[in-house]
């Protein structure tokens, strides 16, 4: 009866893990298909064994049980070569049975094409809490919304410029780590389908790291080449008002960049950042307002106060920058409003 409420309980949390775009139980492409496939073999193998194990623990249980006016001690009976080579050779099996697909899977996830001339090629930088995303073959960098072509294979290259991160999204791909000790890891994994899938850093890297989160945003060719060529476009858009203008390029484009307006990338780059799914990550844009709230509402949450979203994030509170609530709010507006579509 004790274990009742714990069992309700990790029903309710197994139930939160149902979001069909962040479910591994829910693969959405050939390498967490692959994964789910082995996951499934190896469960099944586990519940044949189960049932063979308990069913004969069962029937001995009732079979020889002491019987009514029984009191001599049954015959005792030692060793049995027979036995022990059925559970030796048996399990024998099963772990070939396991391996065989578990080393193919694995070879398969280390192609982490890198020397693909038709795979995209984009660099993952991991930062206190938020992705960076570069297209290397482009010149184009963004972040936390990653955008790609469906079916295409993505070679991925991951850094971080802080400490250890790992990028996950468990519809698409198992786990890589970003290190800090400057080696580069590779992998890759590609989407199928067009559609939206969340990420999540699955490695403990301080107050706000269940808040890392991102997206991956699968498109058609189409739609991916009309984002590059807008990403590439270089317009200057700044708030239209020119004092906020001027605030706007002093205080924030000392860290982020806009279009073709500054590259240092201490912060996430703000082109079209009006078009992206959330916020920060995890404030998602929502305007029907069923989900989330709408960007502009978002980004006023944000820049109104940073640390009570994101705690222990590097982002200044611009208050303490020197801008007003209105212009705050301005640039909140003008953000909202820098759209790529
Ligand atoms: Cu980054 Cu956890």
């Amino acid at each position: 009866k004790r274990l009742l409420p714990v069992t309700v309980f990790c029903g309710f949390l197994l139930a939160g893990c149902g979001r069909e775009d962040l479910s591994v139980l829910r693969p959405q492409g050939p390498a967490a298909e692959s994964s789910f496939g082995l996951m499934k073999l190896s469960i099944s193998i586990m519940i044949v064994v189960l049932l063979i194990v308990f069913s004969i623990a069962a029937y001995v249980i009732i079979r020889f049980r002491r019987k009514a006016g029984q009191n001599e001690i049954p015959e005792q009976i030692e060793g049995s070569f027979k036995l022990e080579v059925l559970w030796t050779v048996i399990p024998l099996i099963l772990v070939i049975v396991l391996a065989i697909p578990t080393v193919k899977a694995v070879f398969a996830a280390g192609d982490d094409h890198a020397n693909d001339k038709d795979a995209i090629k984009v660099k993952v930088t991991g930062h206190q809490y938020w992705w960076e995303f570069e297209y290397t073959d482009y010149g184009i960098t963004t972040a936390q919304d990653l955008i790609i072509p469906a079916g295409k294979d993505i070679a991925f290259e991951l850094t971080t410029t802080d400490v250890l991160h790992s990028f996950w999204v468990p519809s698409l791909s198992g786990k890589m780590d970003t290190n800090p000790d400057g080696t580069t890891n590779r992998f890759s994994f590609s989407a199928p389908n067009e559609g939206v899938y969340r990420g999540k850093c699955a490695e403990l890297c301080g107050p706000s790291h269940g808040f890392m989160e991102f997206k991956v945003k699968s498109v058609s060719e189409e739609a991916f080449q009309e984002w590059l060529g807008k990403m590439k476009a270089p317009v200057a858009v700044l708030p239209e008002d020119p004092a906020l203008a001027e605030k706007f390029r002093a205080q924030c484009l000392s860290c982020h960049a806009v279009g073709d307006q500054n590259d240092i990338g201490r912060g996430p780059n703000l082109t079209g950042i009006g078009s992206r799914e959330s916020v920060a990550g995890i404030l998602l844009n929502d305007e029907t307002g069923v989900e989330g709230a709408s960007v502009e509402e978002n980004l006023k949450t944000w820049l109104r106060d940073p640390e009570s979203v994101k705690p222990g994030n590097r982002m200044p509170n611009p208050k303490d920058l020197g801008l007003s609530d209105t212009e705050i709010d301005g640039i909140a507006e003008y953000l909202a409003n820098y759209k790529l579509d």
